[in-house]
């Protein structure tokens, strides 16, 4: 058989099929017909078999066509199901209700920083972003790390391979928002006030079960004549009642940066136990989700006299606070989440994101 008489069996065959389905009036003698063309012993699988007699190098061709055919007979198959049903039903219940269209929605994490970034807008903060591929410069050097200053082990680093510069040193994936710090003085011209809320992606070198290679952080700025600790406290504990509900408190604790003096890490209380470390009022169930009634989340401080320097700004007159931290362990906390494996968030997988 050559290869043309076989195409034209093939045709024949939809064809055929095409006019057996007119006359078709019922369900079950449409699923007949599907039988009759498709079914293990139907006419699609005996010529299939048939393709051995064509000659070798025009196999290859009629494999795509005989594909074809198969797809084709099958759509009419189905649109042949699809019409009977509509058309034989005679009447339509208006009262039953709707079949929802499936909508789709922000990420969680993107959920997160549109709400972050609202709160702070609220105080006067402007959101701003700056690269995720920086110079070293920015990431570390004007943040009062030097080169081969031992404080730059805290953020294991990603280097870009790209020339060096001879001031801003190697490009590398930023580590942290702070890379924004000593950009948003420039963008300013290094004029105070400065109310800076930056959000991007940051990158390190660590991937288990609670830390991805690409994660958010937001970094809040303010940089102006007579700022205090307590205006950072203050700043806190506004985050903490916006974003985590009214009640929740902040805490500072001493801790160590470069970039700030004094530094501290910052604590929110449970919005679960209501920071008391009980589910109950008699102290005898643990809070299981925080233990203690407080919950780490991340770093802040005093905006170090270098930092203002390396931004062109007089430390003699002006004074900053700085926070920085992820965004997806201050959004599942605010969820309550204990999610097993934060690599969740990023694998796309429907049954998981649904649920935000
Ligand atoms: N950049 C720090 C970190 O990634 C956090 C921080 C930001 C600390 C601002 C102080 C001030 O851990």
């Amino acid at each position: 058989m050559t290869a043309t008489e076989y195409t034209n069996k093939l045709q024949e065959v939809v064809k055929n099929l095409q006019e057996a389905l007119t006359k078709a009036e019922t369900n079950q003698e449409i699923t007949e017909l599907k039988t009759a063309y498709l079914g293990k012993k139907g006419h699609f699988k005996a010529l299939s078999q048939q393709i051995k007699d064509i000659p070798r190098t025009e196999k290859k061709e009629i494999g795509a066509v005989l594909n074809d055919t198969k797809t084709q007979l099958e759509s009419l198959i189905e649109s042949a199901l699809a019409t009977q049903t509509t058309t034989t039903q005679s009447w339509v219940d208006l009262t039953a209700p709707g079949v929802k269209p499936k909508l789709g929605h922000m990420h969680p994490v993107s959920q997160a920083m549109e709400e972050i970034t609202h709160i702070f807008e609220q105080i006067g903060f402007t959101r701003v972003r700056y690269p995720e591929v920086d110079w070293d410069w920015y990431v570390f050097e004007a943040l009062n790390m030097p080169k081969s200053h031992p404080a730059r082990d805290e953020w294991e680093t990603f280097f870009v391979d790209a020339p060096t510069d001879e001031k801003m040193g190697k490009m590398v994936l930023t580590t942290h928002t702070s890379n924004g710090q000593v950009r948003e003085m420039e963008r300013l011209n290094s004029k105070p006030p400065i109310r800076m809320i930056n959000i991007a992606r940051c990158y390190r070198r660590q991937q288990d079960a609670t830390h991805t290679q690409m994660f958010h952080q937001f970094e809040g700025l303010v940089v102006d004549k007579g700022i205090t600790i307590q205006h950072l406290k203050g700043t806190l504990d506004y985050f903490a009642e916006q974003f985590y509900g009214p009640g929740t408190k902040s805490r500072i604790r001493p801790f160590h940066f470069q970039f700030t003096e004094p530094s501290f890490e910052v604590d929110f209380s449970c919005h679960i136990c209501h920071g008391t470390g009980y589910l109950d009022t008699k102290e005898e169930q643990k809070c299981r989700f925080c233990k203690s009634g407080w919950h780490e989340v991340g770093g802040a401080g005093m905006v170090h006299p270098n930092v203002l320097k390396a931004g062109g700004i007089d430390p003699d007159e002006y004074t900053g606070f700085a926070f920085g931290w992820g965004v997806e362990r201050t959004y599942t906390l605010k969820e309550g989440l204990n999610l097993d494996d934060i690599r969740l968030l990023y694998s796309g997988d429907l049954r998981f994101l649904t649920q935000f």
